[in-house]
């Protein structure tokens, strides 16, 4: 990985102490940033399975679903990938690219080999075709960048991070399971459903909103503002909870 645009954006701090066992040398600590919403998304560049890319780049304007997975040739990893994959449409309706990252490659193989030999049991055992990037990491620097390496959980492995990115490039969602559960991918699209509408309207989305429900009118907006900014009609339950049927339908 590169880090092209400086150490700053991705080092939170630099520890530094005195080696006891050696007067004058000093001990430099990077101090990862632990990466949070409303944070840019750190740019790297690496090999992956589509060609070399450079993040940002590979973004453009579209929205970023960038997951890591413990292991290429395991089994809950394998359902993930062709899930991803057979979603395919569904993440191209929401102009959203996922990408991967997986850190453990088989041993004795070139970790972007490792990949593309996954991706072939991934096709062939969940009737799937692959066509987004599995990127390279083989010093994890990407994963402890994003902090996908969870060490009380796994020192060596990634744990299941997603981290939904916008247009901007700044991190909307982050959400870390552990290796042993698979994700539900239905529920990500559906925050990136959320995410879209409420970038562009006043508005939130309820518990377990799903798209065609009503919403919430932000609290930003005064009562009185509701019929001019949501003409479909609202609904008053307490004058801090307000909803509107969804304004983009
Ligand atoms: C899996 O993908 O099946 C898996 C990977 C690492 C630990 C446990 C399960």
């Amino acid at each position: 990985m590169s880090r092209e645009r400086g150490l700053d954006l991705y080092v939170r701090s630099i520890d530094v102490q005195a080696d006891p066992d050696n007067i004058g040398v000093f001990l430099f600590r990077e101090i990862l940033m632990d990466l949070r919403i409303g944070d840019e998304a750190p740019n790297f560049t690496a090999n992956t399975t589509e060609g070399r890319i450079d993040f940002h780049e590979w973004l453009g304007d579209d929205w970023g679903v960038f997951m890591s997975h413990p292991a290429d040739f395991t089994p809950v990893c394998t359902t993930e990938i062709g899930r991803v994959a057979n979603l395919k449409e569904e993440f191209r309706k929401r102009n959203a690219k996922p990408i991967v990252l997986s850190v453990g490659t088989k041993p004795g193989m070139v970790p972007i080999d490792s990949h593309r030999e996954w991706i072939k049991d991934v096709n062939e055992t969940q009737g799937a075709n692959v066509d987004f990037p599995l990127v390279e990491d083989p010093n994890k620097e990407i994963a402890d960048t994003y902090g996908m390496i969870h060490p009380n959980a796994n020192d060596t492995l990634t744990v299941r991070s997603v981290f939904v990115i916008g247009p901007d490039k700044n991190i909307k969602l982050i959400i870390s399971y552990p290796a042993s559960t698979g994700r539900n991918f239905v529920e990500i699209l559906r925050v990136i459903d959320s995410l879209q509408l409420t970038a562009k309207y006043q508005v939130a989305t309820p518990v377990d909103w799903q798209h065609g429900q009503d919403c919430i009118v932000v609290p930003a907006v005064p009562t009185e503002d509701i019929p001019d900014k949501f003409p479909k009609g609202h609904t008053i339950i307490k004058e801090y909870l307000r909803t509107t049927p969804q304004p983009n339908l």
